[in-house]
């Protein structure tokens, strides 16, 4: 084996929520071809194997069992493509913001909505990361992961990644695929997506870009999110939960101004709101642990505090916005023990 794993190593920094945390066993991966010998590793010792990206969206324990593997497989190739889309083959472990630049600055579109999304390409699919009315499922067109229980290479077409709102294959059984490459379909002609109310704006622009339309989502997205690196936090900390018509009419009865969208399948809250009318934006534990005073939705770690005191504050939010609207909140980041 070619690479070997390294015990006990600190994953505080490879984390954005700074969670103090260190891994039993660690590895880094920046040949997928050596993948087969590490989870043999891994298996002959029956341990689990979680695969790393940027780890924006991971509460880590402080002791994390098992092999860590950070996937650190590199490259962008144009490939071949009937769809007459611009199809690109992506390695895992490319960022998935400077890939989006990278992109557009070659012409193709369909993902300016999804700038500045932290994270790498690989850990884009297992949560179907989505903004401003784009998700990827929208262009992905395959997936490459080494599947660690039956020990071999598999391929998922789109329809095969089973995605939904914040949901893939690949996150229903969860650490069982390791996503190596993926490959996006792109537009050769630029369609915007402006449905969202920040964007509608431009819409009058005339000969409006993917560019500018880039330029703009990222602009919001700094106006409203923070960076990790200046305040820790793994963006939205929860899911907006989507509820049934008669859930829905009951609590509009109670709450005329409840901030709601419709979806194909039923109606979807706003967290962020639900979190905010709990009056719990901008407030925090004893650890610093809280609600972001922009953005109730994102859970900030200032102090760079434990998971036990991270997991203290979900449970206080879940349990205000459960008592004041009887709706369940779900996290959205993965706890890794
Ligand atoms: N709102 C409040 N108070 C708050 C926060 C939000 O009243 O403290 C209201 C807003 O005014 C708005 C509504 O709630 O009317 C929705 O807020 P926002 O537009 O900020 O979007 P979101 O639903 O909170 C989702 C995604 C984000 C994505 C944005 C933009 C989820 C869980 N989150 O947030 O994704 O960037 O839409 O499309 O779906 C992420 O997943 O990590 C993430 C940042």
């Amino acid at each position: 084996m070619s690479i070997d794993p390294q015990p006990q190593v600190d994953l505080s920094d490879a984390n954005t929520l700074g969670v103090p945390s260190t891994a039993d066993w660690y590895a880094e991966l920046t040949n997928a071809s050596d993948l087969p010998a590490l989870v043999r590793w891994a298996r002959e010792r029956h341990l689990p194997i979680r695969a790393l990206g940027g780890g924006s969206n991971l509460v880590l324990n402080e002791q994390v069992s098992g092999l860590t593997l950070k996937i650190s497989i590199m490259g962008k190739t144009r490939v071949e493509s009937d769809s007459g889309r611009l199809r690109w083959r992506l390695g895992a472990g490319e960022s998935w913001h400077t890939t989006v630049v990278d992109l557009i600055a070659q012409g193709g579109s369909g993902i300016e909505n999804l700038a500045l999304i932290p994270g790498t390409v690989g850990a884009a699919p297992v949560q179907n990361i989505g903004a401003y009315g784009v998700e990827l499922a929208d262009c992905l067109h395959r997936v490459e992961a080494y599947d660690t229980v039956e020990q071999r290479w598999r391929r998922f077409g789109q329809q095969d990644c089973c995605f939904g709102y914040r949901d893939s294959v690949f996150k229903q059984l969860e650490n069982r695929f390791i996503i190596t490459a993926v490959e996006l379909d792109l537009d050769r002609e630029f369609q915007p997506q402006l449905t969202y109310g920040p964007l509608q704006t431009l819409a009058s622009q005339p000969g409006l870009t993917a560019l500018q339309v880039m330029e703009q989502v990222i602009e919001i997205r700094q106006s409203r999110l923070p960076e990790p690196i200046v305040l820790p936090n793994a963006g939205s900390f929860f899911k907006n939960p989507v509820i049934t018509t008669e859930q829905y009419q009951m609590l509009l009865a109670e709450h005329s101004d409840l901030v709601v969208f419709e979806q194909a399948e039923g109606w979807k809250l706003a967290a962020g709101w639900l979190i905010d009318q709990c009056g719990l934006r901008g407030q925090n534990n004893a650890d610093g642990v809280g609600c972001y005073e922009r953005q109730a939705l994102v859970l900030v770690n200032p102090k760079r505090a434990s998971a036990t005191s991270i997991l203290a504050w979900q449970a206080h939010v879940q349990q205000a916005v459960k008592e004041r609207f009887n709706v369940i909140l779900e996290p959205e980041p993965r706890f890794w023990a």
